[in-house]
């Protein structure tokens, strides 16, 4: 998704506004700019290029003042017109993220009064509605402040003006914008890591902020226009956790840090004896005891890991839940149960689905609401009363890979918590679970060794157009996210079936050229699982079996056998991932795809 960069120092901004555009690439974008103020001229650059284009492109452009874009399309085609910052008679630019609802209606009204058009875009009416007020006198935050109130829809925007080298104007409403402070610079950007080689002191803003940067300090003013302080945090982010190191892609990176992310998320309950309620905030327990069902909303990677969760919420909390697309749930008329827990997972704490079926949950009179999330101070942990921060560190590979498997960390700890509340959780069964939570990142590390193998194996994959996984139970969604992985990074076709829906439709798709992908742990459904195999297999299907020890299912002509080191029970859909994740991986790799940057996705989609 998009991306703003924004600096005002006493030194050239374009290499603050570059390294931060490159850093923000994981988000996904199709062209980049930026714009300086230079002998009051607006010096601007775009490029439908990666942000390496740009920095060819910019090698002497100089500026003490600018704002920079990495634009992912969503009004009019990815072209270097349509590309971040747009400007205004010369005199005004503007970077944005979001969506503009009315920007057809002002579009008709500004055209009227002479400004012309040269982009595709909903975000140019900001950059003429600016100027209409600029023109007529006072501040460049003024003239903001009066534009943004005509504003329907999303925004983060960074704005300056060709005669005002000293002040930057930026803003958030729906989308994500941070301001960094430095020593006589400060900076803005959608994201912390964009700044980390320049600062950590980071100021998160409200929704309706609208700020007035100079070199030496900031003010900023609350929706209502009052001026108001907000707290200068540290960001605890290192800048090592943004850099790729030895790795080839961050995917790769991140799936290997897994063990740490996962040691990490659960470090505060594998250093106790006992489960309590407070790790999801101060209210939780008052919370747990008054609710009766759960229902989980997610989009992607995340809305599987809520498909997992139902699984153990009501095999071992005995609690009902329902797990529902986050962008389906928002227009559905549904049965709102007040004592239902709304649980958000999201791994950027952004997603504009889930936020907005948030807060249709709310507008239904859900009270009770619990965000599992990988981003401090992002949306959703505001919006919620209950949270859990999952500790996966940065996640720059746009395919989410460590995110997933933290948040599922969270989510049996979730499922334990309520378990001991209703009383469905013996003393040793509670030291049990703690012991295997304690034991997963070496399970974690010891599946990441059949790297290799997966390797050998993803070449068999790439001249393939089609795939097939299944799994059963808790690992059918197991299942699905291997297919999304491959699908997303290799861009193989894959779907994911309960195996049990085989012979339902999907049978009829089994060829030779087909091969059939099985999750196979050691489980009460193993045996019925086998069966389906059987059947793939008398119809000429190449299988792929991730099969735990002791399964008795054998290497054969057309069946390949992955063995996994060890079962891990209620925790094994954590480690059935990791093979899925190294085999989209590696197929990726054969197929020479760009990996962290696949086509047409984005990391963090913040518009609908
Ligand atoms: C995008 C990403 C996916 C992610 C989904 C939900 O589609 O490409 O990887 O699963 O958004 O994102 P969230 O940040 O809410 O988990």
């Amino acid at each position: 998704m998009c991306g703003i960069v924004g600096a005002i120092a006493q030194r050239n901004v374009v290499p603050i506004l570059l390294e931060g555009l490159q850093r923000l690439e994981y988000r996904g974008y199709d062209s980049a700019g930026l714009v300086v103020v230079h002998d009051e001229e607006l010096d601007r650059v775009r490029s439908t290029g990666r942000v390496a284009d740009l920095t060819k492109k910019t090698a002497s452009t100089q500026g003490l003042i600018g704002i920079a874009h990495t634009r992912w399309a969503t009004h009019g085609v990815p072209s270097e017109r349509n590309a971040h910052p747009h400007v205004s008679k010369n005199q005004i630019a503007v970077v944005h993220n979001g969506i503009i609802e009315n920007y057809e209606i002002l579009r008709t009204r500004l055209t009227s009064e002479g400004y012309e058009f040269a982009s595709d875009t909903d975000t140019e009416v900001i950059g003429h509605l600016i100027h209409s007020y600029y023109k007529n006198g006072g501040t460049l935050l003024a003239a903001t402040q009066a534009a943004l109130a005509e504003l329907v829809g999303a925004y983060a925007i960074g704005v300056i003006a060709n005669d005002n080298r000293d002040q930057l104007v930026c803003a958030r409403r729906g989308s994500p914008l941070l301001l960094g402070v430095g020593d006589g610079e400060h900076f803005i950007a959608s994201d912390v890591s964009a700044l980390l080689a320049q600062t950590r002191k980071v100021v998160y803003l409200e929704e309706g902020d609208v700020v007035e940067l100079g070199r030496h300090g900031y003010k900023i003013f609350d929706v209502n226009g009052r001026h108001v302080e907000r707290i200068v945090q540290l960001s605890e982010l290192s800048n090592d956790s943004v850099e790729l190191g030895l790795y080839q892609h961050y995917m790769q990176k991140e799936i290997h840090e897994q063990p740490q992310a996962l040691a990490d998320t659960l470090e505060s309950v594998c250093n106790s004896q006992s489960l309590v309620p407070g790790i999801f905030g101060a209210q939780a327990a008052n919370t747990f005891a008054d609710i009766d069902s759960i229902l989980i909303l997610a989009c992607g990677t995340s809305h599987h890991a809520g498909l997992v969760a139902r699984y153990w919420l009501e095999e071992i909390a005995g609690i009902r839940c329902n797990v529902e697309i986050a962008s389906e749930y928002r227009y559905r008329d549904s049965v709102a149960n007040p004592k239902s827990l709304v649980v958000v997972i999201s791994q950027s704490g952004e997603t504009a689905d889930t936020q907005a079926a948030l807060n249709h949950a709310k507008s239904l009179g859900h009270t009770h609401t619990l965000a599992i999330c990988n981003v401090p101070e992002s949306a959703l942990i505001r919006l919620c009363k209950l949270r859990m921060l999952t500790r996966a560190g940065p996640e720059i590979g746009v395919a989410s890979t460590k995110a997933f498997t933290t948040q599922l960390a969270a989510l049996f700890l979730l499922t334990l918590v309520l378990a001991k509340q209703r009383g469905r959780l013996s003393l040793q069964d509670e030291q049990r679970h703690l012991h295997d939570l304690r034991h997963l990142p070496s399970a974690v590390q010891k599946v990441l060794e059949l790297e290799p193998h997966i390797a050998k194996l993803a070449e068999k994959f790439a001249s393939k157009h089609n795939a097939l996984f299944l799994g059963r139970g808790l690992h059918f969604p197991i299942a699905a996210e291997g297919a999304l992985k491959l699908k997303e990074v290799s861009y193989i076709h894959a779907e994911a079936y309960p195996a049990g829906e085989l012979k339902h439709g999907p049978l009829a798709l089994v060829d030779k050229d087909m091969p059939v992908i099985s999750v196979a742990p050691n489980d009460a459904l193993l045996e019925k699982l086998k069966s389906n195999l059987q059947e793939v297999r008398a119809r000429g299907g190449e299988l792929y079996v991730f099969a735990d020890a002791n399964t008795h299912i054998k290497e054969a002509e057309g069946i390949h056998i992955m063995h996994m080191p060890e079962h891990a029970g209620y925790l094994s859909p954590i480690l059935h991932t990791i093979p899925l994740q190294l085999l989209a991986y590696y197929v990726a790799l054969q197929k020479g795809t760009d990996v962290d940057k696949p086509r047409n996705l984005a990391k963090s989609v913040t518009v609908e």
